[in-house]
């Protein structure tokens, strides 16, 4: 496949922390697209184990094999900031139908902001992802399990420091 070396997407999350399924993703739309910002929310409506400096720590951590990826942070909306950066495709991963529906208005709800907005789906392509999310891997953190099948090791042993602090 030939990169798309003009287009530049957004990859939005809280990413509380980021997962090997979320990477998986970056990956792919680094191989799709010219230029990938991995967009960290400054401020999710939910409340977060690791505060905005790691969660992008672990974001650069683990793109950092990636040449045309960078990661930032933002406040306010999703699409505030990528008009400020100048991007109008969202990438996002699409893992079950219940994704499905959640996305698909979250994608209307963009376009109807700001019009010339598009989202892009990608689906997982290893079925280990499929019900992966931050929530699962803290709870496995949380009560001693090993998380480095999910998670880089970085993540993993910031992980592990967090559950002895509690
Ligand atoms: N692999 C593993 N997990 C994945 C995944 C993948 N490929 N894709 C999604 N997920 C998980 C995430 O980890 C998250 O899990 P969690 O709830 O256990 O943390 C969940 O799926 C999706 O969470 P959600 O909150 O929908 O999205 P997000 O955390 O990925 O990002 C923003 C949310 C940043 C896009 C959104 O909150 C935002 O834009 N906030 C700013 C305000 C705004 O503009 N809101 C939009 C309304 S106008």
């Amino acid at each position: 496949m030939t990169r798309k070396e003009n287009t530049r997407v957004i990859y939005p999350g809280t990413f509380d922390p980021i997962t090997n399924g979320h990477t998986s993703i970056i990956e792919r739309a680094s191989a799709i697209f010219g230029e990938v910002r991995v967009a960290i929310a400054g401020n999710p409506s939910k409340k977060t184990m690791f505060t905005l400096a790691e969660r992008e720590t672990f974001a650069r951590v683990v793109t950092e094999h990636l040449e045309n990826t960078s990661v930032s942070s933002f406040s306010g909306l999703l699409v505030d900031f990528a008009k400020q950066i100048d991007i109008n495709i969202l990438v996002r991963g699409l893992r079950t139908t219940a994704d499905f529906e959640y996305e698909n208005s979250l994608a209307d709800v963009y376009r109807k902001i700001v019009p010339s907005m598009e989202s892009v789906f990608l689906t997982p392509t290893n079925e280990k992802y499929r019900y992966l999310s931050s929530t699962i891997v803290r709870e496995i953190a949380i009560h001693g399990g090993d998380t480095t099948p999910f998670v880089h090791t970085f993540v993993a042993n910031a992980l592990d420091r967090k559950r002895d602090q509690i």
